[in-house]
């Protein structure tokens, strides 16, 4: 079957009840559920060509403003492994050209491997012939190794179920992208790269004696978040992010070794979100494994929370998204 190539698009998401901690490395299998919105302008388009004459999987990737450069190293490796478990799933053994482009900058604190390995995914099954649905889509995205990257198959609002077994681990839509204008203005105030990668901290997660409290935790959180999507009500979806998101920091913050993943200016936007509240401006927000912060508000009052945030010096510049739609595969 040479020469068999596809294109797939995903979106980025933002997890407001968050993936934090890995039970097993091997499938990918988080300790707890998590629940997400698809980020409708952080997208990544990757066409896979399965191609009989390639001595080896190529990967080339281009950045938002950059020309395409060819992937090496950790992040070749996970590529390769993610289209072995296509090539396996599929019965096939050609190489593949990988290439990938992204609509958002590298250095913006955006998880790119959540639209990295959903776009692979789902354009590597559609070159490989496999006939998946979203349900079996997720599973498959998830095993990538970027779990949340699970979650960005469904569209709109998210929830990545688990029961601790390979078939139980997946995402599902709880609400369409236009069921609720909900934006996430994402402040970047810290461009440079990550300390500590989430994969590692995944694994340390248990070395925190706050990581058991934040399970008892978890359920009742992603019950609220739940609740509030589909109510769009959004204090309490803001504030249960919020407490969502500290209880992360935490546990990253003492860990064995702990990690500190915030900066001034992450602080600078806690701080000034929190006065905003006070004057009856609602805002919320919460972070993902990194310094940069992401600002929930209703999408009605976006350009002002953008403008607000600009004008704070900490602040490089920002991103504001609604609710993004699903993986797909473009018509050939
Ligand atoms: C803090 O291992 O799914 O963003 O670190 O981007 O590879 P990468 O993703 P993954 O960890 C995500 C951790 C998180 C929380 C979340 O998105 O749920």
């Amino acid at each position: 079957m040479a020469n068999q190539r596809a294109t797939a698009t995903a979106h980025a998401n933002i997890a407001v009840v968050k993936y934090w901690g890995v039970a097993d490395s091997a499938l990918t299998l988080p300790y707890n559920e998590s629940v997400s919105m698809n980020l409708d302008h952080c997208t990544t388009t990757t066409t896979v060509a399965f191609d009989g004459s390639l001595p080896a999987d190529e990967v080339g990737i281009a950045w938002f403003g950059r020309e395409m450069e060819e992937v090496t190293g950790q992040a070749y490796e996970r590529v390769v492994a993610q289209l072995d478990r296509v090539r396996m799933r599929a019965g096939i053994e050609e190489w593949a050209r990988v290439e990938s482009a992204n609509t958002f900058p590298a250095d913006a604190g955006i998880a790119s491997s959540a639209s990295a390995f959903a776009a692979l995914t789902t354009a590597a099954a559609g070159a490989a012939g496999l006939q998946l649905g979203e349900h079996e889509l997720s599973i498959l995205t998830r095993r990538s190794g970027s779990g949340s990257a699970c979650r960005s198959i469904p569209p709109g609002f998210v929830h990545w179920r688990n029961d601790g077994t390979d078939a139980g681990s997946y995402a599902v839509s709880v609400a369409m992208p236009n069921d609720w204008a909900l934006a996430d203005v994402v402040a970047i105030v810290d461009t440079g790269p990550k300390s500590v990668g989430s994969a590692e901290n995944h694994r340390l997660a248990v070395t925190s004696p706050y990581f058991k409290v934040r399970l008892q935790e978890v359920p009742a959180r992603v019950n609220g978040c739940l609740r509030a999507i589909r109510e769009h009500e959004l204090a309490t979806l803001g504030l249960i992010a919020e407490a969502d998101a500290v209880s992360l920091h935490v546990v990253a913050m003492t860990a064995q070794p702990p990690t500190f993943y915030w900066r001034p200016g992450t602080l600078r936007v806690m701080q000034a979100v929190h006065d905003w509240r006070k004057e009856g401006f609602l805002s919320y927000w919460t972070m993902d494994a990194g310094a940069n912060v992401h600002v929930l508000c209703a999408m009605s009052d976006a350009p002002a929370v953008a403008q607000r945030l600009e004008a704070l010096p900490e602040v490089q510049f920002t991103i504001t998204n609604g609710p993004g739609p699903g993986a797909y595969l473009h018509a050939e």
